[in-house]
């Protein structure tokens, strides 16, 4: 672990405030880093990501809209429904502002990181798949996920987005097109573990 790392996790520590989400973006910082090494990727870029993805995840929907419209970020009809979603494009604002982050794949993985997109890197790829397996998380396919997220990034990517879009139906709620989107690029992408 690099000085910088524990002192951006300091700093994190601090901006979350919440010893909870603290520990969860540990686990995810962690878990992409294992990740990353497997696949071939920088595991100090997926590392930070993870470290900086929730910056905003305690933040009102109020405070979300408000201070996106404070930096003039669009903000389409899904995220006007459920301004949740806005803690992802929020906190990659908040990771460069507060904690210089000026790579943008490490942006746009937190960007991606709750409603993914049609079109991902690895790395977004792997940030994703590491926020919604991490060892915390309590859902029975939790860990053949996280097994299959070492295999094959597609495969589990293709898996995960399945299972919250499902998720989601059943709780009567909507979808975010880019979540559609992703699930149509992961689905035509997909191979079988056993044939990575
Ligand atoms: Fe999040
Ligand atoms: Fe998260």
């Amino acid at each position: 672990m690099t000085p910088r790392f524990a002192e951006i996790s300091r700093g994190v520590r601090d901006a979350l405030g919440q010893d909870h989400r603290y520990a969860h973006v540990i686990r995810v910082a962690r878990l992409a880093d294992r990740l990353a090494q497997r696949h071939g990727e920088d595991p100090a870029r997926a590392r930070l990501a993870g470290l900086l993805h929730d910056l905003a995840r305690l933040y009102t929907s109020e405070r979300l809209v408000a201070e996106c419209e404070a930096r003039a970020m669009p903000i389409d009809a899904f995220e006007r429904r459920n301004p949740i979603v806005l803690h992802a494009r929020l906190g990659a604002e908040l990771a460069r502002e507060r904690f210089g982050v000026t790579d943008e794949g490490v942006l746009d993985a937190i960007r991606r990181h709750t409603v993914a997109a049609g079109s991902m890197s690895r790395l977004d790829a792997i940030v994703y798949l590491a926020d919604g397996v991490e060892p915390g998380r309590q859902f029975p396919e939790r860990e053949s996920f996280e097994a299959l997220a070492f295999v094959d990034l597609d495969a589990a990517m293709a898996a995960v987005l399945r299972s919250s879009v499902a998720h989601l139906e059943r709780q009567g709620l909507e979808a975010a097109p880019q979540t559609i989107a992703a699930l149509a690029t992961y689905r035509s992408v997909e191979r079988t573990p056993l044939s990575a």
